[in-house]
């Protein structure tokens, strides 16, 4: 694991003794943290025979400025794995109202749907309400969005839009998981990210252990760069970068924070130590490791690049600045840095 603590003004280690275990081996630690303030009655208020929201939707919502109450909407998913294409959809949807419900499927309808999934759903729970554009969540939700669970949306929780990646989501039968909401007129899209998804995540794991099975002495860190540039499709655009940051420097006499690490496959676990670091003062700031001292650290290259795994820290909500390749050792400078 590599993670490194300091409070800027007193030194004290944050560490706070929950459970954590080891995620495959790498990447750091995992947590298993109970989310007592999310709702999870969402089957209340179910049944309306009558449907008014198959009338056609004629723009009866307006612009997000014209409306007296804010304009919620609503995106479910899986999460597994959570990844920066995931933050991205979300941040997107955010976009579309002013509040964000995020449905998070149960693991019996991934199961159901798509295969097991890698992460629990407390796992899955704790990482999305970890995002800084979620307001809401409701665990448990159903991978199609029946007319019941579509009533309940409208009515229990005054969603106006249901929202969707530009992905096909398909039921086992070959049938569209949103054709309700389209039909009713209240589904919008939002782009896919390109360049990653669960699957090609699970695919560079098995790839690193592999290779790291493999390895002899003399190939060994030249396969490793050679496969990581084959796996990666990500872009890091700077534009990418500033719509996932804060864009905030710490207030005069703030108290600033930092944490350092790998935060390789951002998981459940470093949610939870960056809110305990955030809470510790008023500004936190993340020191993320570049690719070449992890790897020199573990054997073996990070399964996310530096510029993924900075995206994942800056989605958390806790987090308000980064250093993108942030050296191992905490040096003078960084201590006495001042933000302008
Ligand atoms: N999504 C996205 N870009 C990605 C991956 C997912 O915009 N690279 C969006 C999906 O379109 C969906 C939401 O994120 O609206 C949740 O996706 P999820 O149900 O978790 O799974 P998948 O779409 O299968 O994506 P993945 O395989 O990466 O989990």
């Amino acid at each position: 694991m590599m993670m490194g603590l300091l409070a800027f003004e007193n030194n004290q280690g944050l560490w706070n003794g929950g459970y954590y275990s080891q995620f495959f081996g790498i990447g750091g630690v995992m947590v298993t943290v109970a989310i007592l303030w999310l709702s999870t009655g969402y089957f209340g208020g179910i049944g309306a025979p009558f449907a008014p929201y198959f009338w056609p939707y004629l723009g009866q919502v307006p612009k997000k400025k014209e409306r007296q109450r804010p304009v919620r909407v609503y995106m479910d998913g899986c999460f597994d794995l959570m990844h920066y294409g995931h933050a991205n959809a979300l941040r997107q949807a955010k976009l579309l109202g002013d509040q964000l419900v995020v449905g998070v499927v149960s693991d019996e309808e991934i199961v159901a749907n798509k295969g097991p999934p890698v992460l629990s759903m407390e796992e899955r729970l704790t990482l999305v309400s970890g995002l800084k554009w979620v307001d809401e969540v409701i665990p448990n939700a159903p991978y199609e969005i029946t007319e019941e669970f579509m009533n309940t949306l409208f009515s229990k929780y005054n969603i106006d839009y249901i929202i969707h990646g530009d992905d096909p989501c398909l039921l086992p039968d070959g049938t569209d998981a949103y054709a309700l909401a389209k039909k009713a007129g209240r589904y919008k899209q939002i782009r896919r990210t390109e360049g990653v998804s669960s699957t090609d995540i699970v695919g560079r794991i098995l790839q690193t252990f592999k290779h790291k099975e493999g390895v002899n002495e003399n190939a060994g860190v030249k396969s490793c760069d050679q496969m990581k540039t084959q796996l990666s499709n990500f872009l890091p655009t700077s534009r990418r970068i500033m719509q996932f940051s804060n864009g905030q420097a710490p207030s005069p006499g703030a108290r600033v924070v930092y944490i350092d690490g790998a935060f390789d496959l951002f998981h459940a676990g470093h949610v939870e130590i960056l809110r305990s670091a955030r809470q510790l003062g008023d500004f936190l700031l993340v020191g993320v490791h570049d690719d070449q001292s992890i790897r020199e650290k573990r054997g073996y290259p990070p399964i996310m690049h530096l510029h993924e795994r900075t995206l994942g820290v800056l989605a958390c909500r806790y987090v308000d600045e980064v250093i993108i390749g942030a050296p191992l050792e905490v040096s003078r400078d960084m201590v006495c840095y001042k933000f302008l």
